[in-house]
C-alpha cells in the first residue's frame, strides 16, 4: 500500500501548528534577544540554576542593552502550584510586562504561561475558572510570550500544554489550547552546557516518550511521524553521549533540537498511557516526570505492539537503529543512562504502592493522554500494567 497511514483509522486530522510566530534554535541563539522590541520584561524562572550558571544574568543584559526593562519572579518550584501562578500573576499586574519570559525547565515555562492567562485575564480568580473557561481566554492583548529551555525534554517551548498542580486538593491538572503556544522559542543548547547527567538522562528520556508516543498515537499524521521518527533516532543515538560528556555541544545541540522536534509532534496529536500513567504515578510518589516515563516505556512498547500499526512503527524505528526489538533498546539504553529497570527500586514502599493501585489506574485511565494510545486498557489493564512496571516481571 502506497500510504501506509491508510492501514488505520483515523480520527479526523486537526489543523497542524508547530511553533509561535518565531523559532530560534541553534548554539548562539539567544543573541537573538537582541532584536526584541519590547520594553517591559518579566522573567518567570524556577530555582537557583539559571543564577548560578549565569544564564539569568546573560538574558537580562542582552534585554538591558536593548533599552528594556526586567524584572525577575524566581522559586517556581518543580510541579508549579496553583499558589505560584497566583503570585506571579499578581506581580504581573503590578508590573505590566509587554513581554513575559519562562526561562528553564518545563516547571518555570508551564508556570509562566498560566501566570500570563491570569494576568491577560484579572477576571479569572480560581483553577477552576481556567479549567472550565469555554471558550479559551484570548491572549496577547497586554504580552507575549517567549521561552528559553534550559533543558531538553519538555518541550513547553514549543506546546500548548501547561501542567498545574491544585495546591489545595493535590491534583496535578493538565491544560492544553493552542492560544498557549509561546510566540518566540529560543532553544541555544549553550544554555543547557551546565545540566548534571542525571537530569540529561531523565529529561532526554522525556522527549524520547513524547517521540515514540506521537509516533504511535492514533492522531499520528504524515508530518508528526516525520518528526518523531527523527527525533527518536537522534535521541537514541545521542543522548548517551551528552549523558556522558554534558560538555559535548554538538550532542548538547542535537538533544535540544530533537526535544523540540519531538515536542512539535505530540503538541498537535497528542501522547499515550506512558504519560497517563508517569502523571498518575508521579502525582502520589513524587517521582521525577522524566524518570517515571523512562521506566515505564518498554513495557509499554510490549503492550502497544499487540496492535499491528504501532508494532510495524516501532520495527520501523528498530530497524533504522540496526536492532529487531525496540523494547529491548529502551531497556538497553535506560541501563547505560544508570535509569532502574523497575519502579521498585524508586518507590521502595511496596505495600503502600500495591494499596494504591486501583486508585492510580482509574486515574490514568481518566488521563487525557490515554484517548490518543494504540490500545485504551480498561482500569483492570492498567492494574496489570502498574504492577508490570513496578516488579519488572
Ligand atoms: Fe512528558
Amino acid at each position: 500500500m502506497i500510504n501506509e497511514q491508510k492501514e488505520r483509522d483515523f480520527i479526523m486530522m486537526r489543523p497542524m501548528k508547530l511553533a509561535g510566530s518565531e523559532l530560534m534554535f541553534g548554539r548562539g541563539c539567544l543573541e537573538y534577544i537582541r532584536t526584541i522590541p519590547e520594553k517591559r520584561i518579566f522573567i518567570v524562572t524556577g530555582g537557583s540554576s539559571m543564577e548560578k550558571s549565569g544564564t539569568l544574568a546573560k538574558v537580562e543584559s542582552l534585554f538591558h542593552d536593548n533599552g528594556a526593562e526586567t524584572t525577575v519572579f524566581r522559586g517556581v518550584e518543580p510541579d508549579p502550584s496553583f499558589k505560584t501562578v497566583g503570585e506571579g500573576a499578581e506581580a504581573m499586574k503590578n508590573f505590566r510586562p509587554d513581554l513575559i519570559v519562562g526561562l528553564g525547565g518545563g516547571s518555570a515555562m508551564d508556570a509562566g504561561k498560566a501566570m500570563w492567562v491570569y494576568y491577560e485575564h484579572p477576571e479569572l480568580t480560581t483553577l477552576d475558572d481556567l479549567l472550565t473557561a469555554k471558550p479559551f481566554p484570548k491572549l496577547r492583548k497586554k504580552a507575549r510570550y517567549l521561552c528559553i529551555p534550559s533543558t531538553s525534554g519538555t518541550a513547553s517551548e514549543v506546546s500548548r500544554s501547561v501542567v498545574i498542580t491544585d495546591d489545595e486538593k493535590g491534583l496535578k491538572h493538565g491544560l492544553g489550547n493552542m492560544e498557549m503556544m509561546p510566540d518566540i522559542a529560543i532553544c541555544d543548547p549553550e544554555i543547557t552546557i551546565t545540566m548534571p547527567p542525571h537530569i540529561t538522562a531523565e529529561t532526554g528520556m522525556d522527549a524520547l516518550t513524547h517521540a515514540l508516543e506521537a509516533l504511535v498515537s492514533n492522531r499520528a499524521n504524515y508530518l508528526s511521524n516525520i518528526l518523531a521518527e527523527k527525533a527518536a533516532l537522534d535521541i537514541v543515538r545521542t543522548l548517551p553521549i551528552a549523558y556522558k560528556d554534558g560538555k559535548n555541544i554538538d550532542a548538547r545541540e542535537l538533544m535540544m533540537n530533537a526535544s523540540m522536534t519531538a515536542g512539535m509532534a505530540f503538541t498537535n496529536v497528542s501522547l499515550g498511557i506512558v504519560h497517563s500513567l508517569a502523571h498518575a504515578i508521579g502525582g502520589y510518589f513524587h517521582v521525577a516526570h522524566g524518570l517515571a516515563n523512562a521506566v515505564i516505556l518498554p513495557y509499554i512498547i510490549r503492550f502497544n505492539s499487540a496492535e499491528p500499526y504501532a508494532r510495524k512503527a516501532y520495527a520501523g524505528i528498530a530497524g533504522l537503529l540496526g536492532q529487531e526489538d525496540l523494547a529491548s533498546v529502551i531497556h538497553g539504553l535506560n541501563e547505560a543512562l544508570k535509569i532502574p529497570a523497575n519502579l521498585s527500586e524508586i518507590i521502595p514502599d511496596e505495600a503502600g504502592y500495591l494499596k494504591l493501585v486501583p486508585e492510580l489506574a482509574l486515574a490514568a485511565k481518566n488521563d487525557g493522554c490515554t484517548k490518543t494510545n494504540p490500545i485504551i486498557p480498561e482500569p483492570a489493564q492498567f492494574e496489570e500494567l502498574l504492577k508490570l512496571v513496578y516488579y519488572g516481571k
